[in-house]
Order: C-alpha cells, then sequence, then structure tokens
C-alpha cells in the first residue's frame, strides 16, 4: 500500500550542499516527491516539531541545532515509506548506522545526523500536516 512520510534534510546536510545527493539516494529508493519546502525553522517552531523530545537533556542542544541555518523538507511516497525510510536513513547515531546508509555517509554526531523521517504512519501524518497543507499534496 502506498504510503507518505515526512523528511528533513537538517541543517548540517544543508550547509555540506549534500541535498542532491541524498535526494538522489532517496529517489532511487523509489520515494516520489510530494511536496518540498526550504526553510529556516524559528526556535519557536523547533520546539513546537521536537516537543515529544521537551523533557530530554538533549532538548535545548537539538533545537539550537536546527534553527542554526536551513533545512529542506520533503514528502514522500512509496510502498511502505515509514519504515523503508528509516532503514534507509540508518540508526539515530551513526557510529551504529549500517554502512551505506544516509547517516553512516553523512552524518558526524548522534545529534548532528543529516536527516529525519517520521517514526510512524500517525507521526507521519502529524509531521506531514505541521509543514504542508493538505491541498498542497495531492
Ligand atoms: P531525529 O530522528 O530527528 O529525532 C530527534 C533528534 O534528536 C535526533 O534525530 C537527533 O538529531 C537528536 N538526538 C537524539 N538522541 C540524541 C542524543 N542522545 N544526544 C543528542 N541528540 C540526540
Amino acid at each position: 500500500m502506498l504510503q507518505r512520510t515526512l523528511t528533513i534534510l537538517k541543517p548540517d546536510t544543508v550547509s555540506a550542499r549534500r541535498c542532491g545527493a541524498v535526494i538522489d539516494r532517496l529517489e532511487r529508493e523509489g520515494f516520489a516527491i510530494l511536496g518540498v519546502r526550504t526553510l529556516h525553522l524559528t526556535q519557536t517552531q523547533a520546539e513546537a516539531f521536537y516537543a515529544v523530545h521537551r523533557q530530554r537533556p538533549f532538548f535545548a542542544s537539538l533545537v539550537k541545532f536546527m534553527t542554526e541555518g536551513p533545512i529542506w523538507v520533503l514528502a514522500l511516497e512509496r510502498e511502505n515509506a515509514v519504515v523503508h525510510l528509516r532503514t534507509v536513513m540508518g540508526a539515530t547515531n551513526p557510529a551504529n548506522a549500517d554502512p551505506g546508509t544516509i547517516r553512516a555517509d553523512f552524518a558526524t554526531s548522534i545529534e548532528r545526523n543529516a536527516i529525519h523521517g517520521s517514526d510512524s504512519p500517525e507521526n507521519a501524518a502529524l509531521e506531514l500536516a505541521f509543514f504542508f497543507p493538505s491541498y498542497e499534496l495531492v
């Protein structure tokens, strides 16, 4: 069944000019790009997006990182999109990411880990709605 998910190319990926390389991998993996936005999150927006992590010790640092520069946000569609994107991204900590995954190749730390992907279909729907009005994704 076709499924949608959300990915963010984080400030480290944008500043390193690796968006093209990452998007090339995603397209080769069969993801269709339904929407793309480039934006620079405010602190309030980053805190809202990552609200589930508000109590974590890394929250303030994560918000600082996610607001340090522009990001690219993409709405993706594919069979089994949520799970497949997380497989292609690799583990949160690049030290644990399988060889050939995006994080193994582009992330530099558990925080500066190149890319975000929704972790469930429910969160994918919430995260897509956070960045894209429903009429934009047809
Ligand atoms: P992401 O998949 O976007 O979800 C939450 C983010 O918090 C994660 O990627 C990392 O950027 C960051 N993160 C998760 N765990 C840690 C940690 N232990 N220390 C620092 N940052 C973390």
